[in-house]
């Protein structure tokens, strides 16, 4: 079982029993378009440094759970053992993985967008995310990806990047509801023969910008 545990330069914040890591200096700020969501609280959302075994943890217990629904397809087997190895399994360095954490004041982690590039996809970020079960159907993953796209440049760093990619199974509802309410644009559809005939829809949508 993992412990919490001190990392070079990052900073803490506290969860329950656990500490989450962010990233010194990196993405910080209040969650925008708040007023949709219904959760009580106000939202912060901050980089988490998931070069840490603890950042690393907390991300791929949440993708097997996913998993284990249904919701998402991955190959990891993650059991608490190596998060780092499993880690860059799954966001190999190359594709310059960031992780955006969605935090309560108190430090509560209520999901996550990652971030990352490929080569095929020039100028955009490819985006997943995952918000934990209890703070679902709040309005905070719409929230979560609008955010995304207003900070898209001070996420990633990379002026170049003018737009966000994902893709998602056909079916999974709330993925589909946010690309229409965020008005993303539909990049194609194919039959993923890996995940059991799975039928995938990915989007873009460009970066808001701002007059
Ligand atoms: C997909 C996910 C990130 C969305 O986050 P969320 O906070 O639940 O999203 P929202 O509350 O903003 O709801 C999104 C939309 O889904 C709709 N929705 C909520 N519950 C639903 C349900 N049971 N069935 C269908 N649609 C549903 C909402 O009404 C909303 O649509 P609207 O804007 O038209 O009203 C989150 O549900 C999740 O982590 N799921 C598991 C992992 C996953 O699928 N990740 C995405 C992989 S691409």
């Amino acid at each position: 079982m993992l412990q919490p545990h001190e990392e070079g330069m990052s900073e803490h914040t506290s969860h329950g029993a656990w500490t989450i890591p962010l990233v010194a200096g990196g993405h910080a700020k209040p969650l925008v378009f708040t007023e949709g969501v219904a959760l009580g609280q106000h939202v912060m959302a901050r980089e988490i440094d998931a070069t840490t075994e603890t950042g690393a943890h907390e991300i791929l217990s949440d993708i097997m759970a996913a998993h284990e629904a249904g919701d998402i397809h991955t190959i990891a087997r993650y059991k608490c053992k190596n998060p780092l190895r499993w880690l860059s399994m799954i966001y190999p360095p190359a594709c310059t993985p960031k992780f955006i954490g969605l935090f309560f004041p108190g430090g509560t982690l209520l999901g996550w967008l990652s971030f990352t590039t490929s080569p095929s996809m020039p100028g955009k970020a490819i985006v997943g995310a995952i918000i934990r079960a209890p703070y679902r159907n709040a309005g905070l993953g719409t929230a979560a990806v609008l955010h995304a796209r207003k900070y898209l440049h001070d996420i990633m760093h990379d002026s170049a990047i003018s737009g966000i990619f994902f893709d998602t199974q056909v079916r999974n509802t709330r993925v589909i509801a946010i690309a229409r309410r965020i008005k993303a644009v539909e990049a194609g559809r194919r039959v993923d023969q890996l995940r059991g005939g799975e039928t995938m829809v990915s989007f873009t949508s460009e970066v808001a910008i701002e007059t």
